[in-house]
């Protein structure tokens, strides 16, 4: 499959945004630690889901779609603690599930988590940390083994705010025996709702979004559900349109979304001389006449986000001046600038962490494999913005984080088709 484009149109319309990918994949865990059935809403219909569904089921978990978007999970009858190994290598986020495991059954087995190509990522802050709850791990072939007496509350220094690690920690903290500190956790709204979410259902879990979270164990009881969760808009969807009604639009408006979760990528965007009104739950966007080069550095939240950093490049291509891009999150998020320049665009790589954007450059369509799903929005962005044709290859990579994203396009009169 791939996706074929005809760049070079602005456009006027109206699009939605989904429920967050991020978010949706810790809730998802997060109901292995239940005693009744958890429902959840505004659960966006992507590949990512449909792996996690896959992992849950093979656990145990017995999940059903109330409607499209809307899925009921019941744990209760859940007694396997070791993920299915091949679909855990598909999915970078099936270490989610461990935490839970971890928390209701005192042992796990996991595959280290395969999925993204941006870099083999370490996970020694999460094995550190369950060390300190009580675990003994262990390591075969890339097959972790965690068993633990009891998961014991204890003081944990994050030596980075890592977000699904500080979602782990959470989740096998909360049904812990004893009060569980982590200090420097991410502050990400995922995390929050996350957070929200078990609060909500009798966790006791104190100093959401500061530099100290406290969670205090629930002695081996599980949570119950009293009411449904809705997943929260997804803020890097939101933020790819923002940036592609920054390139493209006479008018955009952006629904479902909320505004504060995008105030750093905003703030960056009217630098540029972009004009973005914001509404309670939607946001609006039109081009301006002169695009500025702006200069970014993509951090932890609330700064400007690394998930939006190739996106915004593609954008400082059509921009007036020079823009310098330092991407600190990870290492390999620049590895897709060469498809960028061999379109038309002039980026110079200063070290694997930096680069130089100097514009306005035309962009020429051309073929393109997306390496990860990121970087395959932005060829996306790229190809609405090149004239003529291009063609996108790998789309399962993009399919894995936006839900029917041609189809949202079509209806803003883009040219973009799905074809074999
Ligand atoms: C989450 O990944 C998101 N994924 C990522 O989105 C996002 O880019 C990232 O947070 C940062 O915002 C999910 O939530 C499923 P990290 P996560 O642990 O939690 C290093 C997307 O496209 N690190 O905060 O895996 C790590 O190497 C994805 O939706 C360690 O060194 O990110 C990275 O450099 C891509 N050791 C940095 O921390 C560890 O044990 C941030 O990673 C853990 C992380």
């Amino acid at each position: 499959m791939k996706f074929e484009i005809f760049g070079g149109k602005t456009f006027s319309g109206e699009i939605e945004v989904s429920g967050s990918k991020n978010n949706t994949l810790k809730i998802l865990s997060a109901s292995l630690l239940f005693k009744n059935p958890v429902v959840i809403e505004n659960v966006p219909q992507i590949e990512d889901v449909f792996r996690m569904n896959e992992l849950l089921k093979d656990l145990g978990v017995n999940i059903f779609y109330k409607n499209k978007n809307t899925l009921v999970l019941d744990s209760r009858k859940v007694k396997n603690f070791k993920l299915s190994f091949d679909t855990a290598k598909k999915l970078r986020a099936s270490i989610a599930l461990a935490g839970p495991l971890l928390g209701r059954f005192n042992q796990v087995v996991f595959p280290y988590p395969g999925g993204c190509v941006i870099g083999k990522r370490p996970i020694d802050i999460f094995l550190s940390a369950w060390k300190k709850m009580g675990a003994n791990v262990s390591e075969k072939n890339d097959v972790f083994c965690l068993k633990a007496k009891k998961i014991k509350g204890t003081n944990i220094v994050f030596r980075l705010p890592s977000v699904t690690a500080t979602e782990s920690v959470i989740m096998t903290a909360v049904l812990g025996y004893g009060k569980t500190i982590i200090w420097n956790p991410a502050r990400e709204p995922e995390v929050l709702a996350l957070i929200d979410f078990l609060n909500a259902s009798g966790a006791k879990i104190f100093g959401a979004g500061t530099s100290k979270i406290e969670i205090i164990g629930r002695n081996g009881k599980l949570l119950e559900s009293k009411k449904p969760f809705k997943i929260i808009p997804d803020r890097i969807e939101a933020g790819s349109f923002l940036i592609l009604g920054s390139a493209l639009a006479n008018y955009l408006k952006i629904k479902n979304c909320n505004p504060e979760h995008l105030m750093s990528v905003i703030g960056v965007l009217k630098d540029a001389g972009v004009q973005v009104k914001i509404g309670k739950n939607f946001l609006e966007v039109q081009k301006p006449k002169k695009l500025l080069a702006c200069n970014i550095k993509t951090s932890e939240y609330p700064g400007f986000p690394t998930d939006l950093q190739a996106p915004f490049v593609v954008l400082m291509t059509q921009a007036y001046g020079q823009s310098m891009i330092f991407e600190t999150i990870y290492d390999g998020r620049l590895n897709y600038i060469e498809d960028i320049n061999r379109m038309g665009a002039k980026i110079i790589m200063c070290d694997p962490h930096r680069i130089i954007i100097n514009g306005p450059t035309k962009l020429r369509g051309r073929e393109i494999e997306s390496p990860d799903l990121r970087a395959g929005l932005a060829f996306v962005l790229a190809g609405l913005i090149a004239r003529g044709k291009s063609l996108i290859y790998n789309i399962y990579q993009i399919d894995r984080g936006y839900e029917k994203i041609e189809e949202k396009l079509q209806k803003l009169g883009l040219n973009i088709k799905r074809v074999e």
